[in-house]
């Protein structure tokens, strides 16, 4: 059976030895910290740590037979040493280039990631995913990825998505740790290619990444029995208890999508083991993460709720190390792992003033001292797929007359949607917009050209469109808006720029993000994405858009993760019942 491979070598084990014994000097000396010990608990005053390449190579309160000449020093007296932090659950893909979210994701003390890459998957396939594998290798920091299942609500995507060899072939690589997230529901109507590679991923050794969002009881049970090992959805107290006593080791998100830090607080009044908890964020997004940080300001945030600091340090060190069979070489100061140490002022301040990764000094006082590597990622834009649109493509035909039953979706918050049914009249075989009442056409166009067209409320667009090329799982254009016109003004701007997000009005464009890799990665800095972005928000709520994140609440209309009507290449999707529905109810 393969295991993830550890990198350390034979050669390497001897240096360390010669080390250890004073024959061979080290290259980095960290004097006289206090180490947070993720393996007891506790707190080692007054300790030294040898770095030899890219390993601890000794560690004692006295160290002195290692410092040579040549060995760098930092005096950490006073201060304290923390295990570099792990995100074990996120999303890369948020608009920028990965080395762009690395400049901003090392200065505050991250230094493994495990990203999930669905988005790679649904838009560049294959080679899309290996191409954009290579990018996050010889980073400064560790990137893992795990593998998406085929989990779309419209089928026609998987002729892009890999195939299950492709996915098996994926898995058997050390920069993957295992299956990615599936939704509960999805797996549990359709387990027919889920099954085998979750078999596979078990068999060698990796893990399976759960999203069991609303499951409890026997659904919950059902959904686990694939051997899933990890959720990150539990939203309360209650919710982490239910999933850790069936063995699921659970990741407590705060991040741009969800904070539950707080409310899953109350734990800390349960008095049990937190061994199988974690700590994640699910992407944070651009602007989120160059202005509050990333898992600094997370696990700054966990003690500040209430959690005791060496447990949140484990949260976010040791135990998602073991979750993913990486705690060999990281997730702890330790003989023989990777140097990945984080010097902060005391235990409830988390400020890096030194970060390491892999025995460099990455960055130093929230300043990044490393090298990012730039490479080329796949050039897949979204006009190779989908094709130029006219206003008329947008018409709802309707062939009763008088008022019919019509359903709606119904924006009730920024990503979750109801049904509503709404009394329409035909006019001339047609539905129409009704901006009086606030129902506007949404529309999404697939990668296969596939035109699905319904109404919306909610949105509270007085005149103008909105469209994106970022739709969850099926990533083909969604675009919403008051006329058929402004529309396909949107959707083609869009297309014009290899994909993206815009804003359109009165025939003019508003505010656009350009989005050329797979309509879904910009070319330009996270800076300039982040402020584009800004520009976008503005131009929505100045044409009425009332939630403070367009492109957030546009990408999940397509998406089986969040309720409960949402929008597929068949049509309406009920979460409820599983099942198309009708448009017109009667
Ligand atoms: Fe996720």
């Amino acid at each position: 059976m393969s295991q993830i491979r550890n990198p350390l070598t034979a050669p390497m084990m001897k240096k360390i030895i010669k080390v250890i014994e004073g024959k061979e000097k080290a290259d980095l000396a960290i004097l006289h910290g206090d180490i947070v010990d993720v393996y007891t608990g506790k707190i080692i005053k007054d300790h030294s740590v040898a770095v030899k390449g890219d390993w601890i190579a000794y560690i004692n309160s006295d160290i002195s037979q290692t410092i040579g000449p040549d060995t760098a020093v930092i005096d950490a007296s006073g201060k304290i040493l923390i295990p570099g932090m792990i995100d074990s659950h996120t999303h890369m893909v948020y608009y920028s280039a990965p080395w762009e979210a690395i400049r901003y994701l090392v200065p505050g003390g991250t230094t493994t990631i495990i990203t999930e890459i669905m988005e790679i998957s649904y838009t560049m396939g294959y080679n899309g995913l290996l191409q954009y594998l290579e990018a996050l290798k010889d980073q400064p920091i560790k990137m893992f990825i795990t593998v998406p299942p085929p989990i779309s609500l419209s089928k026609s995507v998987y002729s892009i998505t890999p195939n299950k060899s492709e996915l098996k072939k994926l898995l058997r690589r050390d920069d993957v740790l295992g299956l990615g997230e599936s939704y509960w529901q999805h797996i549990l109507k359709d387990d027919k290619l889920y099954a085998d590679l979750a078999q596979e991923s078990l068999r060698l050794g990796k893990t399976i990444e759960g999203h069991t969002a609303g499951a409890h009881g026997s659904k919950l049970e059902s959904y686990l029995a694939y051997g899933v090992s990890s959720c990150h959805e539990p939203v309360n107290a209650d919710d982490v208890l239910e999933r850790l006593r069936l063995g699921c080791f659970v990741m407590i998100r705060e991040g741009s999508m969800r904070r539950d830090l707080e409310e899953i607080s109350k734990i800390n009044k349960m008095d049990i083991d937190y061994h199988h908890l974690a700590i994640s964020t699910d992407g944070i997004d651009p602007g989120e993460l160059i202005t509050t940080g990333y898992m600094e300001t997370v696990l700054q945030k966990a003690i500040d709720v209430g959690f005791d600091p060496i447990k949140a340090i484990q949260m976010v060190t040791l135990n998602p190390a073991r979750h993913f069979r990486l705690d060999s070489y990281t997730g702890g100061i330790g003989l023989s792992k990777h140097a990945d140490i984080v010097i902060i002022p005391d235990l409830k301040t988390i400020k890096a003033e030194y970060v390491i990764s892999k025995g460099e000094i990455v960055a130093r006082n929230g300043k990044l001292t490393a090298p990012v590597k730039k490479a080329p990622l796949p050039d897949t834009a979204l006009n190779d797929y989908i094709n130029k649109v006219s206003p008329a493509q947008f018409s709802i035909p309707c062939q009763k007359t008088g008022t019919v039953s019509v359903r709606v979706m119904d924006q009730v918050t920024d990503l979750v949607t109801r049904d509503a049914i709404m009394p329409m009249t035909a006019r001339n075989g047609e539905l129409n917009i009704d901006t009086t009442r606030d129902i506007l056409k949404v529309t999404l166009i697939t990668r296969q050209n596939k035109i699905v067209n319904a109404f919306i409320r909610g949105y509270k667009l007085k005149t103008g469109a909105v469209a994106s090329s970022n739709a969850w799982e099926n990533f083909g254009v969604l675009a919403v808006g008051v006329s058929e016109q402004d529309i396909a003004l949107a959707v083609n701007h869009l297309l014009s720029m290899g994909g993206g997000i815009v804003v359109a009005d009165g025939g003019k464009i508003l505010a656009e993000l350009p989005l050329p890799i797979g309509g879904l990665i910009s070319k330009l800095s996270i800076e300039e994405i982040v402020d584009r972005l800004s520009q976008i928000n503005k131009a929505a709520k100045s044409i009425g858009f009332p939630f403070p994140d367009l492109p957030k609440t546009i990408a999940v209309l397509t998406t089986p993760a969040i309720p409960f009507l949402r929008l597929s290449e068949d049509g309406l999707y009920d979460l409820k019942t599983n099942k198309i529905v009708d448009l017109i109810t009667g």
